[in-house]
Protein backbone atom coordinates (compact mmCIF):
# COMPACT_ATOMS: atom_id res chain seq x y z
CA UNK A 1 0.00 0.00 0.00
CA UNK A 2 1.56 3.56 -1.02
CA UNK A 3 0.75 5.98 2.03
CA UNK A 4 -0.03 9.55 1.15
CA UNK A 5 0.29 11.19 3.88
CA UNK A 6 0.76 14.32 3.29
CA UNK A 7 -2.87 16.31 4.14
CA UNK A 8 -2.64 14.52 7.81
CA UNK A 9 0.73 16.03 8.29
CA UNK A 10 -0.15 19.54 7.02
CA UNK A 11 -3.41 18.93 9.36
CA UNK A 12 -1.10 18.66 12.10
CA UNK A 13 1.61 21.73 10.79
CA UNK A 14 4.29 19.12 9.74
CA UNK A 15 6.15 19.53 6.65
CA UNK A 16 5.22 18.48 3.46
CA UNK A 17 6.97 17.40 0.28
CA UNK A 18 4.03 19.16 -1.99
CA UNK A 19 1.34 21.16 -0.60
CA UNK A 20 -1.71 18.74 -0.20
CA UNK A 21 -5.35 19.43 -1.93
CA UNK A 22 -8.65 18.37 -1.88
CA UNK A 23 -12.33 20.14 -2.57
CA UNK A 24 -15.29 20.11 -1.07
CA UNK A 25 -17.70 18.52 -2.97
CA UNK A 26 -15.53 16.67 -4.95
CA UNK A 27 -17.58 13.99 -5.69
CA UNK A 28 -20.70 15.57 -7.97
CA UNK A 29 -23.14 16.55 -10.57
CA UNK A 30 -19.47 18.27 -12.22
CA UNK A 31 -18.59 14.56 -12.96
CA UNK A 32 -20.07 12.18 -15.59
CA UNK A 33 -18.94 9.52 -13.00
CA UNK A 34 -21.20 10.73 -10.83
CA UNK A 35 -24.56 11.73 -13.15
CA UNK A 36 -24.49 8.23 -14.58
CA UNK A 37 -24.43 6.90 -11.04
CA UNK A 38 -27.64 9.74 -9.85
CA UNK A 39 -29.88 8.39 -13.31
CA UNK A 40 -29.88 5.19 -11.41
CA UNK A 41 -30.17 6.60 -7.44
CA UNK A 42 -31.51 9.84 -5.59
CA UNK A 43 -28.83 11.06 -3.48
CA UNK A 44 -30.63 9.62 -0.39
CA UNK A 45 -30.15 6.08 -1.74
CA UNK A 46 -26.98 6.62 -3.31
CA UNK A 47 -25.91 7.83 0.79
CA UNK A 48 -27.69 4.47 2.42
CA UNK A 49 -25.97 1.83 -0.11
CA UNK A 50 -22.40 1.63 1.50
CA UNK A 51 -21.02 0.21 -2.03
CA UNK A 52 -22.45 3.33 -3.62
CA UNK A 53 -21.54 5.60 -1.27
CA UNK A 54 -18.00 4.66 -1.59
CA UNK A 55 -17.47 4.10 -4.98
CA UNK A 56 -18.93 7.55 -5.44
CA UNK A 57 -16.10 9.08 -2.68
CA UNK A 58 -13.62 6.91 -4.92
CA UNK A 59 -14.64 8.84 -8.33
CA UNK A 60 -12.53 12.40 -7.52
CA UNK A 61 -9.60 10.75 -5.91
CA UNK A 62 -9.11 8.38 -9.04
CA UNK A 63 -9.78 10.90 -11.59
CA UNK A 64 -8.22 14.09 -9.78
CA UNK A 65 -5.35 12.71 -7.77
CA UNK A 66 -6.48 14.24 -4.44
CA UNK A 67 -4.55 14.49 -0.87
CA UNK A 68 -7.67 12.95 0.48
CA UNK A 69 -11.34 11.36 0.08
CA UNK A 70 -14.24 12.71 2.11
CA UNK A 71 -16.98 10.29 2.35
CA UNK A 72 -20.08 10.62 0.41
CA UNK A 73 -23.02 11.75 2.43
CA UNK A 74 -25.02 14.49 3.00
CA UNK A 75 -24.86 16.91 6.48
CA UNK A 76 -28.72 16.35 6.56
CA UNK A 77 -28.80 12.68 7.14
CA UNK A 78 -29.15 12.45 10.65
CA UNK A 79 -32.24 14.68 10.22
CA UNK A 80 -33.73 10.68 8.79
CA UNK A 81 -33.21 9.16 12.16
CA UNK A 82 -34.31 12.20 14.07
CA UNK A 83 -38.11 11.77 12.57
CA UNK A 84 -38.01 15.24 10.63
CA UNK A 85 -38.20 13.55 6.99
CA UNK A 86 -35.92 14.49 4.56
CA UNK A 87 -36.54 15.09 0.92
CA UNK A 88 -34.30 16.49 -2.16
CA UNK A 89 -36.62 17.78 -3.79
CA UNK A 90 -35.60 18.71 -7.95
CA UNK A 91 -34.00 21.81 -8.30
CA UNK A 92 -35.28 23.00 -4.25
CA UNK A 93 -32.69 21.60 -2.36
CA UNK A 94 -33.20 19.99 0.91
CA UNK A 95 -36.55 20.04 2.41
CA UNK A 96 -37.56 18.73 6.07
CA UNK A 97 -41.33 17.39 6.17
CA UNK A 98 -41.52 18.22 10.03
CA UNK A 99 -39.54 21.81 10.99
CA UNK A 100 -38.85 21.97 14.10
CA UNK A 101 -40.40 24.67 15.66
CA UNK A 102 -42.11 24.71 19.46
CA UNK A 103 -40.36 23.57 22.50
CA UNK A 104 -42.73 20.29 22.34
CA UNK A 105 -41.18 19.78 18.75
CA UNK A 106 -37.60 19.38 19.81
CA UNK A 107 -38.91 17.69 22.32
CA UNK A 108 -40.58 14.87 19.90
CA UNK A 109 -37.14 14.53 18.09
CA UNK A 110 -36.44 10.25 18.36
CA UNK A 111 -33.36 9.39 20.08
CA UNK A 112 -30.31 9.13 18.30
CA UNK A 113 -27.70 6.39 17.97
CA UNK A 114 -25.02 6.91 15.31
CA UNK A 115 -23.84 3.40 15.01
CA UNK A 116 -27.33 1.74 14.64
CA UNK A 117 -29.36 4.55 13.21
CA UNK A 118 -26.63 5.64 10.72
CA UNK A 119 -25.20 2.37 9.96
CA UNK A 120 -25.12 2.48 6.19
CA UNK A 121 -22.67 5.74 6.69
CA UNK A 122 -20.53 3.59 9.06
CA UNK A 123 -20.23 0.70 6.19
CA UNK A 124 -19.28 2.84 3.61
CA UNK A 125 -16.50 4.29 5.85
CA UNK A 126 -15.45 0.52 6.40
CA UNK A 127 -15.38 -0.51 2.83
CA UNK A 128 -13.59 2.96 1.90
CA UNK A 129 -10.70 2.48 4.29
CA UNK A 130 -9.94 -1.41 2.21
CA UNK A 131 -10.45 0.21 -1.28
CA UNK A 132 -8.40 4.23 -0.55
CA UNK A 133 -4.98 2.31 -0.43
CA UNK A 134 -3.47 5.03 1.19
CA UNK A 135 -5.27 7.94 0.57
CA UNK A 136 -6.93 9.59 3.37
CA UNK A 137 -10.54 9.63 4.28
CA UNK A 138 -12.57 12.55 6.36
CA UNK A 139 -15.08 11.80 7.79
CA UNK A 140 -17.83 15.39 8.32
CA UNK A 141 -21.01 16.49 9.70
CA UNK A 142 -22.62 20.00 9.40
CA UNK A 143 -22.37 22.31 12.80
CA UNK A 144 -25.18 22.52 14.93
CA UNK A 145 -26.00 26.28 13.35
CA UNK A 146 -25.96 25.06 10.14
CA UNK A 147 -28.29 22.26 10.85
CA UNK A 148 -30.02 23.45 12.91
CA UNK A 149 -30.94 26.36 10.32
CA UNK A 150 -32.37 23.79 8.47
CA UNK A 151 -34.42 21.77 10.71
CA UNK A 152 -36.58 25.21 11.67
CA UNK A 153 -36.08 26.92 8.06
CA UNK A 154 -38.04 23.20 6.43
CA UNK A 155 -35.04 23.60 3.68
CA UNK A 156 -32.96 26.02 2.27
CA UNK A 157 -33.16 30.04 3.30
CA UNK A 158 -31.60 33.04 2.39
CA UNK A 159 -32.53 35.24 5.34
CA UNK A 160 -32.64 32.84 8.10
CA UNK A 161 -35.63 34.38 9.23
CA UNK A 162 -37.49 31.79 11.12
CA UNK A 163 -34.35 30.37 12.78
CA UNK A 164 -33.35 33.84 13.75
CA UNK A 165 -37.10 34.54 15.30
CA UNK A 166 -36.83 31.67 17.20
CA UNK A 167 -33.05 33.01 18.67
CA UNK A 168 -34.28 36.62 19.45
CA UNK A 169 -37.85 35.51 20.41
CA UNK A 170 -37.68 32.44 22.52
CA UNK A 171 -34.59 31.81 22.65
CA UNK A 172 -35.28 28.72 25.37
CA UNK A 173 -36.52 27.11 22.44
CA UNK A 174 -33.36 27.40 20.17
CA UNK A 175 -31.01 26.50 22.83
CA UNK A 176 -33.07 23.50 23.50
CA UNK A 177 -32.56 22.58 19.85
CA UNK A 178 -29.28 23.04 20.00
CA UNK A 179 -28.24 21.13 22.75
CA UNK A 180 -29.54 18.12 20.94
CA UNK A 181 -28.03 18.54 18.24
CA UNK A 182 -24.59 19.02 19.71
CA UNK A 183 -25.25 15.70 21.40
CA UNK A 184 -26.30 14.06 18.19
CA UNK A 185 -23.97 15.78 16.03
CA UNK A 186 -20.89 14.60 18.68
CA UNK A 187 -22.22 10.88 18.55
CA UNK A 188 -22.34 11.08 14.74
CA UNK A 189 -18.71 12.15 14.14
CA UNK A 190 -17.16 9.97 17.03
CA UNK A 191 -18.66 7.15 15.39
CA UNK A 192 -17.12 7.87 12.05
CA UNK A 193 -13.50 8.23 13.52
CA UNK A 194 -14.16 4.78 15.21
CA UNK A 195 -15.56 3.43 12.01
CA UNK A 196 -12.31 4.34 10.25
CA UNK A 197 -12.12 8.45 9.62
CA UNK A 198 -8.72 9.69 9.93
CA UNK A 199 -10.14 13.30 9.57
CA UNK A 200 -12.95 14.93 10.29
CA UNK A 201 -14.49 18.67 9.03
CA UNK A 202 -17.78 20.53 10.49
CA UNK A 203 -19.45 22.21 8.34
CA UNK A 204 -20.91 25.22 9.46
CA UNK A 205 -21.64 26.69 6.11
CA UNK A 206 -24.15 29.42 6.88
CA UNK A 207 -22.95 30.85 10.22
CA UNK A 208 -21.97 34.00 8.65
CA UNK A 209 -25.51 34.98 8.89
CA UNK A 210 -25.00 35.76 12.58
CA UNK A 211 -22.74 38.78 14.03
CA UNK A 212 -19.86 37.83 16.24
CA UNK A 213 -21.96 38.73 19.67
CA UNK A 214 -24.82 36.24 18.13
CA UNK A 215 -22.39 33.57 17.33
CA UNK A 216 -20.78 33.86 20.92
CA UNK A 217 -24.00 33.40 22.46
CA UNK A 218 -25.85 31.17 20.57
CA UNK A 219 -23.33 29.22 18.59
CA UNK A 220 -19.74 28.69 20.27
CA UNK A 221 -20.84 26.76 23.21
CA UNK A 222 -22.77 24.24 21.06
CA UNK A 223 -19.91 24.07 17.98
CA UNK A 224 -17.01 23.83 20.51
CA UNK A 225 -19.18 20.59 21.89
CA UNK A 226 -18.81 18.64 19.03
CA UNK A 227 -15.70 19.90 18.23
CA UNK A 228 -13.58 18.52 21.54
CA UNK A 229 -15.45 15.26 21.08
CA UNK A 230 -13.97 14.71 17.78
CA UNK A 231 -10.47 16.29 19.07
CA UNK A 232 -10.59 14.09 21.78
CA UNK A 233 -10.57 11.40 19.71
CA UNK A 234 -7.00 12.40 18.45
CA UNK A 235 -7.80 13.15 14.34
CA UNK A 236 -7.16 16.47 13.12
CA UNK A 237 -10.78 18.38 13.27
CA UNK A 238 -11.19 21.22 10.22
CA UNK A 239 -13.46 23.47 11.29
CA UNK A 240 -15.05 25.41 8.14
CA UNK A 241 -17.76 27.86 7.71
CA UNK A 242 -18.31 30.73 4.75
CA UNK A 243 -18.53 34.78 5.85
CA UNK A 244 -16.59 34.15 8.69
CA UNK A 245 -14.00 37.03 8.14
CA UNK A 246 -15.30 38.87 11.22
CA UNK A 247 -16.36 35.42 13.66
CA UNK A 248 -12.73 33.50 12.84
CA UNK A 249 -11.49 34.51 16.48
CA UNK A 250 -14.24 32.45 17.89
CA UNK A 251 -14.58 29.81 15.47
CA UNK A 252 -10.95 29.39 16.57
CA UNK A 253 -12.00 29.62 20.33
CA UNK A 254 -14.61 26.83 19.54
CA UNK A 255 -12.13 24.61 18.13
CA UNK A 256 -10.45 23.01 15.28
CA UNK A 257 -6.98 22.06 14.58
CA UNK A 258 -7.56 23.30 11.07
CA UNK A 259 -9.79 26.07 10.09
CA UNK A 260 -11.23 26.43 6.52
CA UNK A 261 -11.25 29.64 4.90
CA UNK A 262 -12.93 31.17 2.04
CA UNK A 263 -12.08 33.62 -0.72
CA UNK A 264 -13.33 36.92 1.15
CA UNK A 265 -10.05 37.44 3.04
CA UNK A 266 -6.93 36.56 1.39
CA UNK A 267 -5.25 33.47 3.03
CA UNK A 268 -2.63 35.60 4.64
CA UNK A 269 -5.08 37.55 6.34
CA UNK A 270 -7.25 35.01 7.09
CA UNK A 271 -4.22 32.93 8.82
CA UNK A 272 -2.89 36.02 10.94
CA UNK A 273 -6.52 36.60 11.95
CA UNK A 274 -6.55 32.86 13.49
CA UNK A 275 -2.70 32.49 14.63
CA UNK A 276 -0.33 30.43 13.17
CA UNK A 277 -0.59 27.88 16.09
CA UNK A 278 -3.73 26.30 13.76
CA UNK A 279 -3.55 25.35 10.09
CA UNK A 280 -5.63 26.48 7.41
CA UNK A 281 -7.70 25.46 4.52
CA UNK A 282 -8.64 27.24 1.20
CA UNK A 283 -9.32 29.43 -0.55
CA UNK A 284 -9.77 29.46 -4.02
CA UNK A 285 -13.10 31.10 -4.99
CA UNK A 286 -14.82 28.07 -6.69
CA UNK A 287 -16.34 30.13 -9.39
CA UNK A 288 -12.28 30.67 -10.68
CA UNK A 289 -12.75 27.41 -12.25
CA UNK A 290 -14.96 28.54 -14.64
CA UNK A 291 -12.23 31.48 -15.91
CA UNK A 292 -9.08 30.15 -18.58
CA UNK A 293 -6.71 28.31 -17.26
CA UNK A 294 -3.82 30.93 -17.54
CA UNK A 295 -6.39 32.91 -15.04
CA UNK A 296 -6.83 29.79 -12.61
CA UNK A 297 -2.64 29.71 -12.47
CA UNK A 298 -2.20 33.13 -11.01
CA UNK A 299 -4.63 32.66 -8.49
CA UNK A 300 -3.20 29.29 -7.59
CA UNK A 301 0.02 31.06 -7.39
CA UNK A 302 -1.10 34.10 -5.40
CA UNK A 303 -2.74 31.65 -2.79
CA UNK A 304 0.36 29.58 -2.32
CA UNK A 305 2.69 32.64 -2.10
CA UNK A 306 0.29 33.62 0.69
CA UNK A 307 0.92 30.50 2.51
CA UNK A 308 4.78 31.20 2.30
CA UNK A 309 5.56 27.70 2.61
CA UNK A 310 4.48 27.73 6.39
CA UNK A 311 3.71 23.83 7.51
CA UNK A 312 -0.37 23.48 7.80
CA UNK A 313 -1.84 24.91 4.95
CA UNK A 314 -4.31 22.32 2.93
CA UNK A 315 -5.65 23.92 -0.33
CA UNK A 316 -9.10 23.81 -1.23
CA UNK A 317 -11.53 25.82 -2.93
CA UNK A 318 -13.33 28.58 -0.45
CA UNK A 319 -16.68 26.80 -0.28
CA UNK A 320 -17.92 23.29 -2.32
CA UNK A 321 -17.46 22.79 -6.30
CA UNK A 322 -20.31 24.03 -8.46
CA UNK A 323 -22.43 22.18 -10.57
CA UNK A 324 -21.26 22.69 -14.35
CA UNK A 325 -17.48 23.31 -13.64
CA UNK A 326 -14.97 21.81 -16.38
CA UNK A 327 -13.44 18.38 -14.68
CA UNK A 328 -10.36 19.37 -16.35
CA UNK A 329 -9.75 23.13 -14.78
CA UNK A 330 -10.00 21.08 -11.63
CA UNK A 331 -7.83 18.42 -12.03
CA UNK A 332 -5.58 21.31 -13.00
CA UNK A 333 -5.77 22.80 -10.21
CA UNK A 334 -4.39 19.45 -8.17
CA UNK A 335 -1.05 19.61 -10.65
CA UNK A 336 -0.71 23.03 -10.59
CA UNK A 337 -1.09 22.84 -6.62
CA UNK A 338 1.93 20.33 -6.63
CA UNK A 339 4.18 21.81 -9.04
CA UNK A 340 3.70 24.94 -7.48
CA UNK A 341 4.58 23.79 -4.16
CA UNK A 342 7.44 21.29 -5.13
CA UNK A 343 9.58 24.45 -5.77
CA UNK A 344 9.76 27.03 -2.98
CA UNK A 345 7.31 29.87 -4.20
CA UNK A 346 9.10 33.18 -4.24
CA UNK A 347 7.50 35.75 -1.42
O1 LIG B 1 -17.84 15.33 -2.20
C1 LIG B 1 -18.24 15.76 -1.10
O2 LIG B 1 -17.95 16.89 -0.67
C2 LIG B 1 -19.02 14.83 -0.20
C3 LIG B 1 -20.43 14.90 -0.28
C4 LIG B 1 -21.24 16.03 0.32
C5 LIG B 1 -22.58 16.26 -0.11
N1 LIG B 1 -23.11 17.22 0.70
C6 LIG B 1 -23.30 15.52 -1.17
C7 LIG B 1 -24.36 16.26 -1.88
C8 LIG B 1 -20.97 16.94 1.35
C9 LIG B 1 -19.68 17.17 2.13
C10 LIG B 1 -22.16 17.67 1.58
C11 LIG B 1 -22.30 18.69 2.64
C12 LIG B 1 -23.46 19.57 2.64
N2 LIG B 1 -24.76 19.26 2.33
C13 LIG B 1 -23.44 20.91 3.07
C14 LIG B 1 -22.22 21.62 3.59
C15 LIG B 1 -21.29 21.98 2.52
C16 LIG B 1 -21.67 23.17 1.72
O3 LIG B 1 -21.73 23.04 0.49
O4 LIG B 1 -21.88 24.23 2.33
C17 LIG B 1 -24.73 21.43 2.95
C18 LIG B 1 -25.16 22.85 3.26
C19 LIG B 1 -25.57 20.38 2.50
C20 LIG B 1 -27.03 20.42 2.28
C21 LIG B 1 -27.37 20.18 0.87
N3 LIG B 1 -27.23 18.98 0.22
C22 LIG B 1 -27.89 21.11 -0.07
C23 LIG B 1 -28.17 22.57 0.23
C24 LIG B 1 -28.08 20.43 -1.26
C25 LIG B 1 -28.74 20.92 -2.50
C26 LIG B 1 -27.95 21.88 -3.26
C27 LIG B 1 -27.51 21.29 -4.56
O5 LIG B 1 -26.34 21.44 -4.91
O6 LIG B 1 -28.38 20.69 -5.23
C28 LIG B 1 -27.62 19.11 -1.08
C29 LIG B 1 -27.58 18.05 -2.09
C30 LIG B 1 -26.27 17.37 -2.29
N4 LIG B 1 -25.48 16.82 -1.33
C31 LIG B 1 -25.64 17.15 -3.54
C32 LIG B 1 -24.45 16.45 -3.28
C33 LIG B 1 -23.41 15.95 -4.26
C34 LIG B 1 -26.23 17.62 -4.87
C35 LIG B 1 -26.17 16.66 -5.97
C36 LIG B 1 -27.28 15.69 -6.15
O7 LIG B 1 -28.46 15.98 -5.92
O8 LIG B 1 -26.93 14.61 -6.65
Amino acid sequence: MEINDRFLRACRRESVDITPVWFMRQAGRYMAEYRAIREKYSLIEICQHPEIAAEVTMQPVRALGVDAAILFADILLPVIPLGLGLEFAKGEGPMIASPVRTLDDVHAMKPFDAESDLRYVMDAIRILRGTLNGVPLIGFCGAPFTVASYIIEGGSSREFLKTKTMMYSTPEIFHALMEKLAAVLSDYLVAQIRAGAQAVQVFDSWVGALSPSDYEMFVLPYSQKVLKAAEAMNVPVIHFGTNTTTLLPFMKRAGGSVLGLDWRLPLDDGWKIIGYDRAVQGNLDPAILFAPLSEIKKRVHDILRRAEGRPGHIFNLGHGILQHTPVDHVKAVVDLVHEYSAVKVEV
